[in-house]
Protein backbone atom coordinates (compact mmCIF):
# COMPACT_ATOMS: atom_id res chain seq x y z
CA UNK A 1 0.00 0.00 0.00
CA UNK A 2 1.32 3.76 -1.09
CA UNK A 3 1.06 6.43 1.87
CA UNK A 4 0.78 9.52 0.26
CA UNK A 5 3.68 11.90 1.50
CA UNK A 6 1.82 15.12 3.38
CA UNK A 7 4.11 18.28 2.93
CA UNK A 8 6.48 19.18 5.81
CA UNK A 9 4.82 21.89 6.62
CA UNK A 10 1.68 20.02 7.75
CA UNK A 11 3.97 17.64 9.57
CA UNK A 12 5.28 20.64 11.54
CA UNK A 13 2.10 22.12 12.46
CA UNK A 14 0.23 18.73 13.33
CA UNK A 15 3.31 18.10 15.54
CA UNK A 16 2.94 21.66 17.05
CA UNK A 17 -0.46 21.50 17.66
CA UNK A 18 -0.13 17.88 19.52
CA UNK A 19 2.83 19.76 21.79
CA UNK A 20 0.85 22.25 22.65
CA UNK A 21 -2.32 19.56 23.67
CA UNK A 22 0.24 17.65 25.79
CA UNK A 23 1.88 20.95 27.67
CA UNK A 24 -2.23 22.36 28.27
CA UNK A 25 -2.83 18.79 30.32
CA UNK A 26 -0.12 19.63 33.17
CA UNK A 27 -1.33 22.95 33.66
CA UNK A 28 -4.36 23.74 35.88
CA UNK A 29 -5.57 27.67 35.12
CA UNK A 30 -7.39 29.98 37.41
CA UNK A 31 -8.71 32.85 37.31
CA UNK A 32 -8.20 35.66 40.68
CA UNK A 33 -9.69 39.35 40.93
CA UNK A 34 -7.08 41.41 39.75
CA UNK A 35 -5.25 43.40 43.19
CA UNK A 36 -2.82 46.36 43.08
CA UNK A 37 -0.37 44.10 43.29
CA UNK A 38 -0.90 41.93 40.62
CA UNK A 39 -0.34 45.56 38.35
CA UNK A 40 3.15 45.27 37.64
CA UNK A 41 2.93 42.11 36.01
CA UNK A 42 -0.37 43.26 34.03
CA UNK A 43 1.69 46.51 32.94
CA UNK A 44 4.78 44.47 31.96
CA UNK A 45 2.20 41.39 29.81
CA UNK A 46 0.58 44.07 28.08
CA UNK A 47 3.20 46.04 26.92
CA UNK A 48 4.82 42.82 25.53
CA UNK A 49 1.65 44.19 22.88
CA UNK A 50 3.06 48.14 23.26
CA UNK A 51 0.14 49.01 24.19
CA UNK A 52 1.60 51.72 26.08
CA UNK A 53 -0.85 50.70 29.02
CA UNK A 54 0.14 52.06 32.15
CA UNK A 55 -0.92 51.49 35.98
CA UNK A 56 -3.56 54.01 35.64
CA UNK A 57 -5.01 52.35 33.10
CA UNK A 58 -5.59 49.14 34.94
CA UNK A 59 -6.35 51.01 37.83
CA UNK A 60 -8.75 53.48 36.15
CA UNK A 61 -10.51 49.97 34.83
CA UNK A 62 -10.12 48.30 38.71
CA UNK A 63 -12.26 51.18 40.23
CA UNK A 64 -14.81 51.21 37.18
CA UNK A 65 -15.22 46.96 37.39
CA UNK A 66 -13.68 45.74 40.51
CA UNK A 67 -14.37 42.40 40.03
CA UNK A 68 -14.06 42.14 36.25
CA UNK A 69 -10.64 42.62 35.97
CA UNK A 70 -8.62 39.61 36.07
CA UNK A 71 -5.35 37.64 36.59
CA UNK A 72 -4.82 33.94 35.44
CA UNK A 73 -2.61 31.52 36.96
CA UNK A 74 -1.12 28.20 36.51
CA UNK A 75 -0.58 27.36 40.68
CA UNK A 76 1.55 30.06 41.98
CA UNK A 77 2.46 31.89 38.74
CA UNK A 78 0.75 34.80 36.92
CA UNK A 79 0.40 33.73 33.41
CA UNK A 80 -2.54 36.02 31.78
CA UNK A 81 -4.91 39.06 32.45
CA UNK A 82 -8.51 40.25 31.02
CA UNK A 83 -10.91 43.05 32.09
CA UNK A 84 -14.25 43.72 31.18
CA UNK A 85 -16.60 46.44 32.12
CA UNK A 86 -20.40 45.75 32.54
CA UNK A 87 -22.72 48.45 31.39
CA UNK A 88 -25.95 46.44 32.22
CA UNK A 89 -27.54 45.08 29.05
CA UNK A 90 -24.45 44.88 27.04
CA UNK A 91 -20.48 44.48 28.54
CA UNK A 92 -17.12 45.29 26.43
CA UNK A 93 -14.20 42.71 27.15
CA UNK A 94 -10.74 43.49 26.60
CA UNK A 95 -6.85 43.53 27.72
CA UNK A 96 -6.19 39.75 26.62
CA UNK A 97 -2.87 38.71 26.86
CA UNK A 98 -1.08 35.35 27.69
CA UNK A 99 2.44 35.01 28.91
CA UNK A 100 4.25 33.79 26.13
CA UNK A 101 5.12 30.48 27.36
CA UNK A 102 1.03 29.34 27.99
CA UNK A 103 0.34 30.22 24.22
CA UNK A 104 -2.31 27.76 22.90
CA UNK A 105 -2.58 25.85 25.86
CA UNK A 106 -6.05 26.56 26.17
CA UNK A 107 -5.56 30.21 28.44
CA UNK A 108 -7.05 32.74 26.14
CA UNK A 109 -10.03 30.70 25.44
CA UNK A 110 -9.91 30.59 29.87
CA UNK A 111 -10.22 33.93 29.94
CA UNK A 112 -12.22 35.35 27.53
CA UNK A 113 -14.67 32.01 28.76
CA UNK A 114 -15.05 33.41 32.50
CA UNK A 115 -15.49 37.12 31.18
CA UNK A 116 -18.58 35.80 29.00
CA UNK A 117 -20.00 34.25 32.07
CA UNK A 118 -19.58 36.87 34.52
CA UNK A 119 -20.96 39.63 32.10
CA UNK A 120 -23.96 37.19 31.31
CA UNK A 121 -24.45 36.90 34.88
CA UNK A 122 -24.83 40.31 35.01
CA UNK A 123 -27.34 40.41 32.42
CA UNK A 124 -26.08 41.25 29.12
CA UNK A 125 -27.57 40.10 26.00
CA UNK A 126 -24.67 41.97 24.00
CA UNK A 127 -20.14 41.68 23.98
CA UNK A 128 -18.20 43.52 22.39
CA UNK A 129 -14.38 43.71 21.54
CA UNK A 130 -12.18 44.64 19.24
CA UNK A 131 -9.68 42.18 17.54
CA UNK A 132 -6.73 42.18 15.83
CA UNK A 133 -7.68 40.70 12.46
CA UNK A 134 -6.08 37.64 12.65
CA UNK A 135 -7.67 36.53 15.55
CA UNK A 136 -11.45 37.10 13.78
CA UNK A 137 -11.36 32.96 14.00
CA UNK A 138 -10.05 32.89 17.69
CA UNK A 139 -13.51 34.88 18.81
CA UNK A 140 -15.44 33.41 16.26
CA UNK A 141 -15.14 30.16 17.77
CA UNK A 142 -16.63 31.32 21.05
CA UNK A 143 -19.69 32.85 18.80
CA UNK A 144 -18.78 36.51 18.50
CA UNK A 145 -19.55 37.65 14.96
CA UNK A 146 -17.57 40.83 12.90
CA UNK A 147 -19.60 44.09 12.86
CA UNK A 148 -17.31 46.91 11.80
CA UNK A 149 -13.47 47.23 10.60
CA UNK A 150 -11.85 50.27 12.95
CA UNK A 151 -9.08 52.19 12.58
CA UNK A 152 -6.38 53.26 15.00
CA UNK A 153 -5.32 56.44 14.43
CA UNK A 154 -2.05 58.29 16.07
CA UNK A 155 -0.54 61.56 15.84
CA UNK A 156 2.63 62.54 17.75
CA UNK A 157 1.96 66.09 18.15
CA UNK A 158 -1.57 67.23 17.63
CA UNK A 159 -1.56 70.48 15.82
CA UNK A 160 -4.68 72.14 15.00
CA UNK A 161 -4.60 75.55 12.85
CA UNK A 162 -7.96 77.01 13.72
CA UNK A 163 -9.25 76.58 17.09
CA UNK A 164 -12.94 75.49 17.29
CA UNK A 165 -14.61 76.29 20.99
CA UNK A 166 -17.49 74.75 22.33
CA UNK A 167 -17.82 74.80 26.27
CA UNK A 168 -17.30 72.03 28.60
CA UNK A 169 -20.59 70.19 29.47
CA UNK A 170 -21.70 70.84 32.86
CA UNK A 171 -23.84 68.03 35.30
CA UNK A 172 -26.65 68.61 33.50
CA UNK A 173 -25.25 68.12 30.45
CA UNK A 174 -24.01 64.53 31.40
CA UNK A 175 -27.28 63.52 31.93
CA UNK A 176 -28.10 64.03 29.06
CA UNK A 177 -25.26 63.05 27.18
CA UNK A 178 -25.77 59.45 29.02
CA UNK A 179 -29.45 59.33 27.81
CA UNK A 180 -28.60 60.49 24.18
CA UNK A 181 -25.19 58.12 24.37
CA UNK A 182 -27.13 55.07 25.48
CA UNK A 183 -29.30 55.21 21.99
CA UNK A 184 -26.50 54.49 19.85
CA UNK A 185 -24.02 52.69 21.78
CA UNK A 186 -26.91 50.21 22.74
CA UNK A 187 -26.64 50.28 26.92
CA UNK A 188 -26.19 53.36 29.87
CA UNK A 189 -22.43 53.97 29.87
CA UNK A 190 -23.08 56.16 32.92
CA UNK A 191 -20.19 55.03 34.47
CA UNK A 192 -17.54 55.76 32.35
CA UNK A 193 -18.95 59.06 31.01
CA UNK A 194 -19.46 60.02 34.82
CA UNK A 195 -15.86 59.36 35.38
CA UNK A 196 -14.60 60.93 32.54
CA UNK A 197 -16.48 63.72 33.56
CA UNK A 198 -15.47 64.18 36.81
CA UNK A 199 -11.62 64.27 35.96
CA UNK A 200 -10.53 68.18 35.89
CA UNK A 201 -8.23 66.95 33.44
CA UNK A 202 -10.65 65.78 30.76
CA UNK A 203 -12.71 67.80 28.03
CA UNK A 204 -16.52 66.83 27.47
CA UNK A 205 -18.40 68.90 24.82
CA UNK A 206 -21.89 68.85 23.91
CA UNK A 207 -23.80 70.63 20.57
CA UNK A 208 -27.39 71.13 21.21
CA UNK A 209 -30.23 72.39 19.23
CA UNK A 210 -33.81 73.21 20.82
CA UNK A 211 -32.80 71.78 24.22
CA UNK A 212 -32.06 68.28 22.06
CA UNK A 213 -28.50 66.78 21.74
CA UNK A 214 -27.10 66.62 18.39
CA UNK A 215 -23.44 65.03 19.16
CA UNK A 216 -20.97 65.15 22.19
CA UNK A 217 -17.39 64.36 22.07
CA UNK A 218 -14.64 64.21 24.85
CA UNK A 219 -11.26 63.28 25.67
CA UNK A 220 -9.23 61.83 28.32
CA UNK A 221 -6.20 63.30 29.45
CA UNK A 222 -3.23 61.82 30.97
CA UNK A 223 0.41 63.39 31.34
CA UNK A 224 0.98 64.55 27.66
CA UNK A 225 -1.20 62.19 25.69
CA UNK A 226 -4.66 62.33 25.63
CA UNK A 227 -7.50 59.28 24.52
CA UNK A 228 -9.78 61.27 22.19
CA UNK A 229 -13.32 59.93 22.10
CA UNK A 230 -15.86 58.82 23.00
CA UNK A 231 -18.25 60.59 20.14
CA UNK A 232 -21.29 60.47 19.23
CA UNK A 233 -23.23 62.21 16.23
CA UNK A 234 -26.16 62.17 14.81
CA UNK A 235 -25.49 60.49 11.31
CA UNK A 236 -28.03 63.17 9.25
CA UNK A 237 -25.44 65.90 10.45
CA UNK A 238 -22.20 65.33 9.75
CA UNK A 239 -20.59 68.73 10.17
CA UNK A 240 -21.16 68.40 13.66
CA UNK A 241 -19.53 65.80 14.42
CA UNK A 242 -16.42 67.16 12.18
CA UNK A 243 -16.79 70.63 14.91
CA UNK A 244 -17.06 68.30 17.75
CA UNK A 245 -13.59 66.64 17.06
CA UNK A 246 -12.08 70.05 16.21
CA UNK A 247 -13.45 71.32 19.17
CA UNK A 248 -11.71 68.20 21.37
CA UNK A 249 -8.44 68.39 19.25
CA UNK A 250 -8.43 72.09 20.20
CA UNK A 251 -8.01 71.35 23.48
CA UNK A 252 -5.52 69.23 22.76
CA UNK A 253 -3.30 70.76 20.48
CA UNK A 254 0.80 70.32 21.38
CA UNK A 255 -0.34 67.20 23.09
CA UNK A 256 0.69 63.06 21.55
CA UNK A 257 -2.71 61.95 20.46
CA UNK A 258 -4.77 58.60 19.52
CA UNK A 259 -8.48 57.79 18.82
CA UNK A 260 -10.26 54.71 17.35
CA UNK A 261 -13.05 54.85 14.63
CA UNK A 262 -15.08 53.08 11.96
CA UNK A 263 -12.56 53.18 8.98
CA UNK A 264 -15.98 54.10 6.77
CA UNK A 265 -15.70 57.32 8.54
CA UNK A 266 -13.67 59.40 5.73
CA UNK A 267 -14.89 62.63 6.88
CA UNK A 268 -13.98 62.36 10.42
CA UNK A 269 -10.61 60.26 9.54
CA UNK A 270 -9.70 63.60 7.04
CA UNK A 271 -10.26 66.00 10.40
CA UNK A 272 -8.18 64.11 12.62
CA UNK A 273 -5.42 63.82 9.49
CA UNK A 274 -5.38 67.72 9.52
CA UNK A 275 -4.70 68.00 12.73
CA UNK A 276 -1.57 65.34 12.32
CA UNK A 277 -3.35 62.09 12.76
CA UNK A 278 -2.12 58.65 10.62
CA UNK A 279 -3.21 55.30 10.70
CA UNK A 280 -1.61 52.88 13.04
CA UNK A 281 -3.70 49.74 12.06
CA UNK A 282 -6.95 48.22 11.64
CA UNK A 283 -9.02 46.15 14.23
CA UNK A 284 -12.19 44.49 14.04
CA UNK A 285 -15.49 45.21 16.22
CA UNK A 286 -16.84 42.33 16.91
CA UNK A 287 -20.35 41.17 19.10
CA UNK A 288 -21.46 38.09 20.93
CA UNK A 289 -25.28 38.90 20.57
CA UNK A 290 -27.39 41.46 18.36
CA UNK A 291 -26.12 45.16 18.84
CA UNK A 292 -29.14 47.33 18.61
CA UNK A 293 -27.41 50.54 18.35
CA UNK A 294 -28.48 53.64 16.19
CA UNK A 295 -26.24 54.09 13.07
CA UNK A 296 -24.36 57.65 13.94
CA UNK A 297 -20.53 59.26 13.66
CA UNK A 298 -18.55 57.22 16.00
CA UNK A 299 -15.05 57.49 18.09
CA UNK A 300 -14.80 54.70 20.21
CA UNK A 301 -13.85 55.50 24.10
CA UNK A 302 -11.33 53.20 24.67
CA UNK A 303 -10.47 49.46 22.99
CA UNK A 304 -11.22 47.83 26.39
CA UNK A 305 -14.43 49.82 27.44
CA UNK A 306 -15.95 50.33 23.75
C1 LIG B 1 -4.72 35.92 21.53
C2 LIG B 1 -4.29 35.13 22.76
C3 LIG B 1 -4.87 35.77 23.99
C4 LIG B 1 -4.80 33.70 22.60
O1 LIG B 1 -4.52 33.03 23.79
P1 LIG B 1 -4.11 31.49 23.80
O2 LIG B 1 -4.12 31.05 25.20
O3 LIG B 1 -2.88 31.33 23.01
O4 LIG B 1 -5.35 30.89 22.98
P2 LIG B 1 -5.98 29.45 23.14
O5 LIG B 1 -4.94 28.43 23.46
O6 LIG B 1 -7.15 29.52 24.04
O7 LIG B 1 -6.43 29.24 21.60
C5 LIG B 1 -7.71 29.01 21.19
C6 LIG B 1 -7.73 28.93 19.68
O8 LIG B 1 -7.34 30.17 19.08
C7 LIG B 1 -6.27 29.97 18.18
N1 LIG B 1 -5.27 31.03 18.30
C8 LIG B 1 -4.63 31.39 19.41
N2 LIG B 1 -3.75 32.38 19.15
C9 LIG B 1 -3.82 32.60 17.82
C10 LIG B 1 -3.16 33.47 16.93
N3 LIG B 1 -2.18 34.29 17.36
N4 LIG B 1 -3.50 33.46 15.63
C11 LIG B 1 -4.48 32.64 15.18
N5 LIG B 1 -5.14 31.77 15.98
C12 LIG B 1 -4.82 31.76 17.28
C13 LIG B 1 -5.61 28.68 18.65
O9 LIG B 1 -4.94 28.07 17.58
C14 LIG B 1 -6.76 27.88 19.16
O10 LIG B 1 -7.41 27.21 18.12
P3 LIG B 1 -7.56 25.59 18.16
O11 LIG B 1 -8.39 25.31 19.40
O12 LIG B 1 -8.28 25.32 16.87
O13 LIG B 1 -6.19 25.05 18.25
C15 LIG B 1 -2.74 35.07 22.88
O14 LIG B 1 -2.21 34.60 21.69
C16 LIG B 1 -2.11 36.43 23.19
O15 LIG B 1 -1.88 36.78 24.35
N6 LIG B 1 -1.81 37.19 22.14
C17 LIG B 1 -1.20 38.52 22.33
C18 LIG B 1 -2.22 39.55 22.83
C19 LIG B 1 -3.40 39.69 21.92
O16 LIG B 1 -3.28 39.67 20.68
N7 LIG B 1 -4.58 39.83 22.54
C20 LIG B 1 -5.83 39.91 21.85
C21 LIG B 1 -6.16 41.27 21.48
S1 LIG B 1 -7.55 41.29 20.37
Amino acid sequence: MKIAALPLNVYTLTLDSLMSKLKSLKVMFHVEKMQLADLPFAVKLANTMKWGTTMEDFDFNMRLEPEGCWVLFDGQNRVGIATCINYGSAGWFGNLVVSQKYKKMGAGTFLLNHAISYLQNKGATLIGLYAYPHLQHFYEKMGFKPDKEFVVLKAKTIFIKENTRLNQADAEDLQKIVEFDRQYFGAARRKVLEQIFLRNQNFLCVTQENNKIIGYAAAKIANSTAEVGPLVCIKKRPEEAAILLKAVLSKLNGAEGIMYLPATQEALIETAASAGFQEEFRLLRMFLGSHIGEDCWYLAESLERG
